[in-house]
C-alpha cells in the first residue's frame, strides 16, 4: 500500500507524458505508411470503412486500428457487412503492409471483394499471433508457413478461394489453437502433421475438396470443434479419434465418402453437442452406446445405409434430428423425440414410420421450424399438429397415406414450404396457400377451382378434378 502511494503520482506523470508524446507525434511513421499503403491498394470503399484514415492524423485513432506501447499498431480489425454486396470493400493487401512491424492481430472479415494472394507480408511480421481473413476472396495457394512456426496462435482463412494443398508446414505452428480453412477450394490430403498441433481447440476444414483419410488426431486432446464435412474423405471413422471424447463438442464429418460402421467409441463422447455423419456410406447399426450421448442437441445421420435397431436415446432434449434416407424401420416416432421440450427440426423421411399422424403428439411444438416426414406410411391428417405449431417454416409429408380435407388445414402464418404430394388428400386447395414460397400438392385427390397463386401446374398435377389457372379452366355449369 505504502509503496503504491509513492509510486502512483510518478506513474500518473509517466502516463501523461507518454500520451502527450503520442498525440503530438501521432502513430509511428512506419505504421502510418503501412496503413496508407493498404488504403491506396483499396480501389472501392463504398461504406467508407477507411474514410478516417487520413495522412497526418494519429493513425491510432483510425477506424479499426488499435495501438499499444509507444503508439505502435498492434491490431487491425476491419469488418464488412455480410450479405450486402454493395458494401464490399475492393482491393488487395500490398507488400508494404509489412511495415506494421508490431502487428499482433489482423482481423479482416466479410470483405468479399478483397482479392489477391495470401499476404506474404504477414510472414515477415515478428510479433504476429492472430490472423483472421474470413469471408474475403483471397486466392492462390497457402504458402509455406514455417516463418510463423511456434508463433501463430490462430489462423482463420475460412470463406476465401484458396486452392491447392494445405502445406505440410502447418504442423510447425505448434502454438496454434484455431485452424479454420473451411469454405475454400483446398485439395489433397489433410497433412498428418496437423496431428502435432496439440494446442488446437478448433480444426475446421469443411467445404473444401480434401481427399484421403482422416489423419491420426489422437494427440489433439483439447479439441472442442472438429469440422471436416463436405470434402471427399474416405476410409473409416478412425479409432484414433477416441481420445478426444472428454472435450469434443462438435464432430462434423458429413458429406464425405466414409465407409464402415459407426464405431462404438462415439458413445463415449459424453460432451458431444453436435454429431453430423450425414451423406456418407456408413453401414451397420447405430451403436447402442449412443444412449450415453445425453448432451447431444443436433444429430444428423441422414443419407447413409444404416439399419435397425435404432438405440433408445437418453437425451433430455434433442434440438434437431435427421435420420432420413437410411434403411431404418422405426415404426413410430421415438418417444425421446416427441418428449423433447426444445426440438425445432425433425427430419425422418423414409424411416419406415407406420402410424396415424394424430398419434404424433409432441410434448412441445413451440420451437418447431422444420418437419419432414416424407416417404413413410403415415395415415390420417396433420391438421391437429399444424394447428399447434406457431413458427413452422416447412412441413413435408410427401409420399405417405394421408387422407384429409385440405380445405380445413390450418396453415401457420410463418409457413413457407408445404409438400403434401403423393397422398390421398381431398377437398379444395385453400386460398391461404398463396402466401407460401413453395407448394407441392400433386398426386392427391383434390378437386375444385384453384385459388389465385404463383405456383406452376406441376404443383397441382395428378389430382382428381382441380381446375383453373395454371391448370385448364373450370367447366361452366350449364
Ligand atoms: C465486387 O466484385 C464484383 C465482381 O467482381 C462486382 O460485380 C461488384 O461491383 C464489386 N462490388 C463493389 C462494391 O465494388
Ligand atoms: C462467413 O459467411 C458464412 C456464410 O457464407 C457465414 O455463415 C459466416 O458466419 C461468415 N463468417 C464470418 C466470420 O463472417
Ligand atoms: C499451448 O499449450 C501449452 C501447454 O499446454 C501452453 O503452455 C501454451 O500457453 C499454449 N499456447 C497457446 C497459444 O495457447
Ligand atoms: C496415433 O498417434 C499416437 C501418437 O500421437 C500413437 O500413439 C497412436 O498409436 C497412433 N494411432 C494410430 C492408429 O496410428
Ligand atoms: C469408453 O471409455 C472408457 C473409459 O474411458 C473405456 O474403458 C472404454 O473402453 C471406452 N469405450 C469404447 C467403446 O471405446
Ligand atoms: C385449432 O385450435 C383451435 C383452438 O385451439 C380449435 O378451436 C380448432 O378447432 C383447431 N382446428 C383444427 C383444425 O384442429
Amino acid at each position: 500500500m505504502k509503496k503504491w502511494q509513492t509510486l502512483l503520482p510518478l506513474l500518473l506523470l509517466l502516463v501523461l507524458a507518454l500520451s502527450a508524446t503520442a498525440s503530438a507525434a501521432g502513430c509511428h511513421p512506419d505504421d502510418e505508411a503501412g496503413l496508407l499503403a493498404l488504403k491506396s491498394a483499396v480501389t472501392a470503399d463504398p461504406t467508407g470503412l477507411l474514410s478516417s484514415w487520413k495522412p497526418g492524423t494519429d493513425c491510432c485513432t483510425w477506424n479499426g486500428v488499435s495501438c499499444r506501447e509507444a503508439s505502435r499498431v498492434t491490431e487491425l480489425s476491419i469488418y464488412g457487412k455480410p450479405g450486402d454486396p454493395t458494401s464490399y470493400l475492393s482491393g488487395t493487401i500490398p507488400p508494404s503492409f509489412s511495415r506494421l512491424r508490431k502487428l499482433v492481430g489482423l482481423y479482416l472479415q466479410d470483405l468479399k471483394n478483397l482479392t489477391g494472394p495470401f499476404p506474404a507480408a504477414l510472414l515477415r511480421l515478428p510479433d504476429i499471433k492472430y490472423v483472421y481473413i474470413r469471408n474475403a476472396s483471397l486466392s492462390g495457394t497457402i504458402p509455406d508457413l514455417s516463418p510463423l512456426a511456434a508463433k501463430l496462435g490462430a489462423l482463420g482463412l475460412a470463406g476465401n478461394r484458396f486452392s491447392g494443398p494445405i502445406p505440410e508446414s502447418v504442423g510447425k505452428l505448434t502454438q496454434l489453437s484455431q485452424l479454420e480453412l473451411a469454405r475454400n477450394r483446398l485439395s489433397g490430403g489433410i497433412p498428418p502433421s496437423v496431428g502435432r498441433l496439440s494446442n488446437l481447440t478448433t480444426l475446421a476444414l469443411d467445404h473444401n475438396e480434401l481427399s484421403g483419410v482422416v489423419p491420426n488426431l489422437s494427440g489433439l486432446t483439447g479439441l472442442y470443434t472438429l469440422q471436416l464435412s463436405h470434402n471427399q474423405l474416405v476410409g473409416e471413422i478412425p479409432r484414433s479419434l477416441a481420445p478426444l471424447a472428454p472435450q469434443l463438442r462438435f464432430l462434423e464429418l458429413g458429406h464425405n465418402r466414409l465407409t464402415g460402421r459407426i464405431p462404438d467409441f462415439l458413445g463415449n463422447f459424453s460432451a458431444l453437442d453436435t454429431l453430423d455423419l450425414s451423406g456418407n456410406l456408413l453401414t451397420g447399426t447405430v451403436p447402442a452406446t449412443f444412449r450415453y450421448l445425453t448432451k447431444i442437441f443436433n444429430l444428423d445421420l441422414s443419407g447413409n445405409a444404416l439399419v435397425d435397431p435404432f438405440p433408445e436415446m437418453a437425451v433430455k432434449g434433442i434440438e434437431s434430428l435427421d435420420l432420413s434416407h437410411n434403411r431404418f424401420h422405426l415404426g413410430k416416432i421415438p418417444r425421446w423425440v416427441s418428449t423433447s421440450p426444445i426440438i425445432y427440426s425433425l427430419k425422418l423421411a423414409g424411416c419406415g414410420i407406420k402410424m396415424r399422424m394424430e398419434d404424433f403428439k409432441p410434448a412441445e411444438t413451440y420451437f418447431y421450424d422444420y418437419i419432414d416426414l416424407s416417404d413413410n406410411e403415415i395415415t390420417g391428417s396433420p391438421a391437429a399438429l399444424l394447428n399447434r405449431t406457431q413458427f413452422l417454416v416447412s412441413f413435408r409429408a410427401a409420399g405417405n397415406k394421408l387422407r384429409f380435407d385440405m380445405a380445413g388445414l390450418p396453415l401457420p402464418e410463418t409457413l413457407q414450404d408445404l409438400d403434401l404430394s403423393r397422398n390421398m388428400v381431398y377437398g379444395k386447395v385453400p386460398a391461404a396457400v398463396a402466401g407460401l414460397k413453395t407448394l407441392d400438392v400433386s398426386y392427391n385427390r383434390l378437386c375444385g377451382q384453384l385459388p389465385k397463386t404463383q405456383f406452376s401446374a406441376s404443383a397441382f398435377a395428378g389430382n382428381a378434378c382441380l381446375c383453373g389457372t395454371p391448370l385448364a379452366p373450370c367447366q361452366r355449369r350449364s
